[in-house]
């Protein structure tokens, strides 16, 4: 048995500091009664903040000495913005020329609009970050990524988002159990907030972000049943997201959901900070840790 850590992370989302702080206060009490904590700070120009939790975070890896970084999802504002994929590339791509590091696709990585996924978008995620879904071995286990946005909105790429759906399938079946200790999987949206048979309404507590549609936070539930039936099929016990910007766990007939805040800017109240999980004696355990 293989002991091991890593660290999962999500939402470096690299420009947000810039784009919610200094907010008119009229705006930021808007954007709090629809669920999303923004703070009354002052404006933070550019991307110093991003930069500043980079390379802290960085720093912190170093000591840690993971065996490799999985980054869930939303790692720029701005989907092709060269001076927010500059900054990723300093600093987290660096860092992986050493220690590996795995990118997750997010809606703001991915989607037109940071919203639907088209076949131009996607060549351009592949072209900046790689593959968008695919599996890894290590030690023991087996870690698959998978494209959560095209889970969500498959309508332009429906090809696609079938082919996914195989190599999950496929991934999950062709496993021989005893050779893999944990199967984990890495995906940008929560697969559900609360059971997995939840409906796409949103729950009080988490009302989808102003001009966003409802179910904005989770998979709609037509495409989450297929991937959950596979996932419990395969005694998959942890998926690993981020998206929502704050730390939660639900776990719902042996399917744990594992919520990470956000690197960068949180929209809950845990601050920014990344997630170290832990392999040892065969058990997965795992820790948030703000900057
Ligand atoms: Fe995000």
């Amino acid at each position: 048995m293989a002991n091991f850590n890593f660290i999962q992370m999500a939402d470096p989302q690299v420009g947000m500091f810039d784009r919610f702080s200094g907010m008119d206060p009229e705006a930021a009490e808007f954007l709090r009664k629809n669920g999303l904590n923004v703070k009354d700070a002052p404006k933070s120009e550019g991307l110093k903040q991003d930069r500043a939790n980079l390379t802290t975070a960085i720093d912190q890896f170093e000591e840690i000495k993971p065996e490799f970084v999985v980054v869930c999802g939303d790692m720029v504002d701005t989907a092709g913005d060269e001076n927010e994929i500059a900054l990723i590339r300093e600093t987290l791509g660096a860092y992986g020329e050493d220690t590996p590091v795995h990118w997750v696709p997010g809606n703001h990585d991915i989607g037109v609009n940071n919203l639907i996924p088209d076949s131009e978008s996607t060549a351009k995620y592949r072209a900046e970050f790689g593959a968008d879904y695919y599996s890894f071995d290590h030690a023991e286990s087996k870690f698959i990524i998978l494209n959560s946005v095209l889970l969500d909105r498959p309508q332009n790429l429906l090809d696609e988002h079938k082919t996914q759906m195989d190599f999950l399938g496929d991934t999950l079946r062709s496993r021989d159990s005893k050779e893999s200790e944990h199967v984990i999987a890495f995906m940008h949206h929560p697969l559900f907030l609360n059971n997995a048979e939840e409906p796409d309404v949103d729950f009080d507590w988490a009302p989808s972000p102003p001009n966003q549609p409802d179910g904005y936070w989770t998979i709609p539930l037509e495409r989450r049943a297929p991937v959950v039936k596979l996932l419990r099929e395969a005694k998959v016990q942890t998926v690993f997201a981020g998206h929502w910007h704050r730390n939660h766990e639900a776990s719902d007939d042996g399917l744990d959901v594992v919520v990470t805040s956000a690197l960068g800017y949180p929209l809950g109240n845990d601050p920014s900070g990344y997630r170290m999980v832990s392999i040892a004696d065969g058990k997965l355990s795992h820790e948030y840790r703000g900057l």
